[in-house]
């Protein structure tokens, strides 16, 4: 039998990437609507929308390997919010919403220590490893928005940046 406390924090945390997927998607629509010669961010965060659903997937196809229940979604609490002042309030808020997930992995992996439950202890430290790489993307994209975010020439080259970080960063994942 899986432990009961696991697979509660397990469910919860599959529910967060699942909200973070729709986090990102709405902030691509966003971007597309307000900012449609952007498409180098707007197709950044409807890829990377994709990419939450895929942490989603990841966490229930480890609950039902270990014989944890499938009554897998909790009600939603989340997207209040899709329209944003500036580009740099859209990213401030990724960046926050991924420092919050971050946090959420620590306590998870610290529950599986406590636990003792060394099989979801050593699944999560894939989580960790992306977490650490998120919250350095989002940090960087917000950093240079902020740089450039009032210069309409500096946008434009920032969005091909991200563009061509996008198209490498997609190509590595293939290979
Ligand atoms: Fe899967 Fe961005 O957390």
């Amino acid at each position: 039998m899986f432990n009961e406390k696991i697979q509660i924090g397990l469910k919860k945390q599959l529910n967060r990437e699942l909200e973070s997927s729709q986090l990102y998607l709405s902030m691509a629509s966003w971007m597309e609507c307000q900012h449609g010669s952007l498409e180098g961010i707007s197709n950044f965060l409807y890829d990377h929308s994709d990419e939450e659903r895929k942490h989603m997937l990841r966490l229930i196809r480890y609950i039902n390997k270990r014989g944890g229940s499938s009554d897998i979604f909790m009600k939603s609490t989340f997207l209040e919010e899709v329209s944003y002042n500036s580009l740099k309030e859209l990213f401030q808020k990724l960046f926050e919403h991924e420092k919050i997930i971050s946090k959420e992995i620590n306590s998870l992996v610290e529950l599986s220590l406590q636990e003792r439950d060394y099989f979801t202890y050593n699944f999560l430290q894939w989580y960790i490893e992306e977490q650490i790489e998120e919250e350095a993307l989002t940090k960087m994209i917000l950093d240079k928005i902020i740089l450039v975010e009032k210069d309409k020439a500096g946008l434009y080259l920032f969005d091909r940046d991200i563009k061509n970080f996008h198209q490498k960063m997609k190509s590595s994942c293939k290979s």
